[in-house]
């Protein structure tokens, strides 16, 4: 019998993981099929009551369901708890474990794609929502600092206050030259998002030796990473993490290690495939 994974979400027709997990588990040679799960807030309940199945190995979860899965779980784990936030759902004998592997899914990306550890390092994040909450969260653990930045500068302080010290909100623009790291965690520059020609804060302060991270990763190649990049500056754009978070999810679901490699393949093959068919 053929065991089953899916992400819930609403929408989700767009979503990457089927295409980089369902290569993983065919490469892996496990009998696992990945599906789409759309899921309005209404089913939600029912969608996953049904991951208690003995077949099916868990979930993915993503917009606008990673808060609301919470009180449907049986388990929550500590990030996942202090984020607020779940993204992998795992079965494990009819009870249902929550894991947030979002903000490991980003460190596992700086370490291993860009060379660079976090312990120690200052960074700059922009923006003070959950995708910021979930990074800032997983930088504090990995022993960074913190600084945020946001548009609306209250959510900023609101999110500084929560996270606890050595957080902090600035109140100000931000001056780049005393950061090692900058990382965009708004929605500018996102195809189809509210800005997608915009820069989320301009580079001229930047010192040479800051990399400069985007988490979105339509386009490959955003406003911001391309600025950074003709001024010399490191750049690591959002494809990374969106693998990683995946490949910790397969490790929680079937305990073996995952092909990472295999699964940056699958996935760039669909992002290619996706702008070949585009009007
Ligand atoms: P997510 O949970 O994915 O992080 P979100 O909670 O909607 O999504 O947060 C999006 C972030 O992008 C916010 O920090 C938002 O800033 P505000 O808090 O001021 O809304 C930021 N953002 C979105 N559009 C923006 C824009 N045009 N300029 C600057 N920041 C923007």
């Amino acid at each position: 019998m053929s065991r089953r994974v899916g992400i819930i979400g609403h929408p989700v027709g767009h979503s990457l993981s089927p295409a980089f997990q369902q290569a993983a588990f065919s490469h892996s040679g496990l009998d696992v099929v990945y599906e789409r799960w759309e899921t309005p807030l209404t089913s939600l309940p029912d969608r996953v009551a049904s991951l208690r199945a003995p077949e099916v190995l868990g979930a993915n979860v993503t917009v606008p369901h990673k808060e609301h899965v919470i009180p449907l779980l049986d388990e929550v784990g500590g990030l996942a708890a202090r984020a607020g936030a779940v993204n992998t759902i795992v079965n494990r004998e009819g009870r249902l474990f929550g894991f947030n592997t979002d903000g490991p899914g980003f460190i596992a990306a700086l370490r291993n794609e860009a060379a660079f550890e976090p312990a120690g390092r200052s960074f700059l994040l922009l923006g003070a929502g959950g995708a910021a909450r979930g990074i800032a969260l997983a930088l504090l653990e990995a022993r960074a600092t913190v600084d945020i930045w946001n548009r609306t500068p209250g959510r900023a302080v609101a999110l500084a206050r929560d996270l606890g010290a050595p957080a902090r909100a600035l109140a100000d623009p931000p001056h780049l030259a005393s950061y090692d790291c900058l990382v965009n965690c708004t929605t500018v520059g996102m195809e189809g998002g509210p800005d997608p020609r915009g820069l989320p804060c301009p580079l001229e302060t930047a010192g040479p030796a800051l990399l400069v991270v985007d988490i979105v990763y339509t386009p490959r190649e955003t406003p911001l990473l391309r600025r950074a990049a003709a001024r010399g500056l490191r750049t690591l754009g959002g494809l990374p993490m969106l693998i990683y978070q995946g490949a910790l999810a397969f490790e929680l679901w079937t305990g073996i290690p995952a092909p990472v490699d295999v699964m940056f393949r699958a996935a760039e093959n669909e992002l290619a495939r996706r702008e070949g068919a585009a009007p």
